[in-house]
């Protein structure tokens, strides 16, 4: 599967936002699914390449896999946003109907990237494949089924920068999944 076949999946138009598709290697056997663009993904039209990138490259060393041989995208391929009182744009968590909207798309990336491991970073794409009453919290560091294949649960990489005491466990899961892919 070539990233121009993988790229024909996005048969999306919305009008005024901006698409950020999936990216990386369309043959890989892992895919990192993460919860919606911001804005510097946007403007370089590539997921995770703002601040949440700097903490997947740390993710990725781990591994000690290299971003080029994987595959990433995000439950919600538009930037979803917020506009304070004065004006500003920042970035808000994708609602449950944003979710909704884009899970088909997901489920056809998943179909055609047909990796072996699922990794999901974060609350939004374990909830959107595993069902609502799942968390990130209980299933972080642990094998679970979906469709037939692996899913892995991990932290959103942010989630770090927030609750630094999280770090050891995010890298003890590293660690896990780490001999999970042998
Ligand atoms: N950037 C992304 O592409 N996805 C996230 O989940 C966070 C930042």
């Amino acid at each position: 599967m070539t990233i121009q076949a993988v790229n024909k999946l996005y048969d999306i138009d919305f009008p005024h936002r901006t698409i950020v598709k999936g990216d990386g290697l369309a043959a890989s056997k892992i895919m990192l699914i993460g919860e919606a663009p911001g804005r510097e993904e946007v403007e370089q039209g590539k997921p995770f390449v703002g601040k949440a990138g700097k903490n997947l490259a740390e993710f990725m060393q781990v591994l000690g896999i290299e971003r080029k041989n994987i595959f990433i995208t995000n439950t919600v391929k538009f930037r979803p946003v917020k506009i304070s009182d004065c004006n500003t744009v920042s970035n808000r968590p994708p609602t449950d109907d944003e979710i909704r909207l884009f899970l088909p798309y997901l489920l056809k990336e998943i179909d055609v990237i047909s990796p072996k491991i699922i990794v999901t970073l974060g609350n939004t794409p374990l909830k959107a494949l595993l069902g609502g009453g799942v968390t990130v919290g209980k299933l972080h560091g642990t094998i679970n089924n979906f469709g037939g294949r692996t899913l892995y649960a991990l932290y959103h990489p942010a989630a770090i920068i927030y609750n630094p005491p999280l770090k050891d466990v995010y890298i003890n899961d590293l660690k896990k999944l780490k001999n999970i892919l042998g």
